[in-house]
């Protein structure tokens, strides 16, 4: 299969290229190395891909440019059209967009236009786009379920996630394109992007740095871990549904106090926590109904909290 990942030298991007590359697929990648985060990390994630690639004999090939060039994107859809699409290219962050609400709109709302039109156009028959838990904003009930009530985003990043979901259901119904929205909750292992709470606290308890903590610690997250988010993705991509929008968590939660000492007993090392208060655009809680994913899919999250963090917390000692 001939597959186009877009955010392709991102942190998720990179579990799924090096699952499609190991089974034979052929991978374009397409990342504009923003410096949301450290560039080189996202060259280096490249660079592994390549290697995974040449040793198994999968072709890989990525295109540094920006999803809002659509000249430039059309030009990689000419020179091999996909079969599939997978969406991963956004900005990420709840907070940043706070500051940022254009950028963010522009690259996950016109971004996101842009790949629905040319996967439209040159035929690619299934479309996966990485959507977000944060589409549930502040929503009472949990745990969230997909046919929830989702129109009160509490943040710019969540709101532009679900628009991105619109938008896919819109380019679904009129276009007969079979496109699939998976409602990823917090992702995490190896390479996670260093601005998320795991790989950030795990830095700072390293330096010996204070652990800034907002709120009270009650906060909780389901945390998923890469792989099995992977194992969603590429379920999604088998089914091919002509449109659906599947939650891919744990579907348990875990506390910001919990999750610093899971952290600490993992690093052997104390944090130093330093209390902030309580950000605008957080959600209190995250927390997945996976009954559909499970039914649907047959997505089956097969890697608790504890032995996640410990795969993270072995490649973070490993030297990144
Ligand atoms: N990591 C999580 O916990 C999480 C949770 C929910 C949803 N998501 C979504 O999953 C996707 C991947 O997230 P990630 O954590 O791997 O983030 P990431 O930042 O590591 O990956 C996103 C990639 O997109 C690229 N990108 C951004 N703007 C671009 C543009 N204009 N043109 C081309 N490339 C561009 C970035 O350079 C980056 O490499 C994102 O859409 C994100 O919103 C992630």
């Amino acid at each position: 299969m001939e597959v186009l990942v877009t955010g392709g030298a991102g942190f998720i991007a990179h579990h799924l290229a090096a699952a499609l590359l190991r089974r034979g697929d052929k991978v374009a990648l397409v990342d504009n190395f923003n410096d949301y985060y450290d560039p080189e990390i996202k060259r280096r994630n490249v660079r592994d891909l390549e290697a995974i690639g040449a040793e198994a004999g999968a072709d890989v090939r990525c295109h540094a440019l920006d999803i809002l060039d659509k000249a430039s994107l059309r030009r990689v859809f000419e020179a091999s059209p996909p079969e599939a699409v997978v969406h991963l290219a956004a900005w990420a962050g709840v907070r940043p967009s706070l500051e940022k609400p254009a950028v963010y709109t522009e690259v996950n709302v016109t971004g996101t236009v842009n790949l629905l039109e040319l996967a439209k156009e040159f035929g690619a028959n299934c479309f996966v786009f990485g959507s977000s838990s944060s589409v549930y904003g502040g929503s009472g009930r949990v745990p969230f379920a997909e046919d929830d009530p989702v129109a009160r985003p509490i943040s710019p990043y969540a709101a532009t996630k679900r628009a991105g979901e619109l938008l896919c259901h819109s380019y679904a119904h009129n276009f007969g394109m079979h496109v699939t929205c998976l409602r990823f909750f917090t992702v995490y292992g190896p390479r996670q992007r260093p601005d998320l709470a795991i790989h950030k606290f795990a830095r700072l308890m390293d330096e010996g740095r204070d652990v800034p903590l907002f709120g009270k610690g009650d906060s909780r997250r389901d945390y998923t871990y890469v792989g099995d988010i992977v194992s969603g993705v590429l379920a999604a991509m088998e089914k091919n549904f002509p449109f659906e929008i599947f939650n891919l968590g744990e579907s348990q939660t875990v506390s910001l106090l919990e999750l610093v000492a899971s952290l600490e007993e993992a690093l052997g090392k104390k944090a130093r926590v330093k209390w902030l208060p309580e950000q605008t655009g957080d959600m209190k809680v995250t927390y997945a109904d996976i009954s559909k994913s499970r039914r649907l899919l047959g997505y089956d999250p097969r890697t608790p909290f504890r032995e996640g963090i410990r795969l993270f917390t072995d490649w973070f000692r490993g030297g990144r």
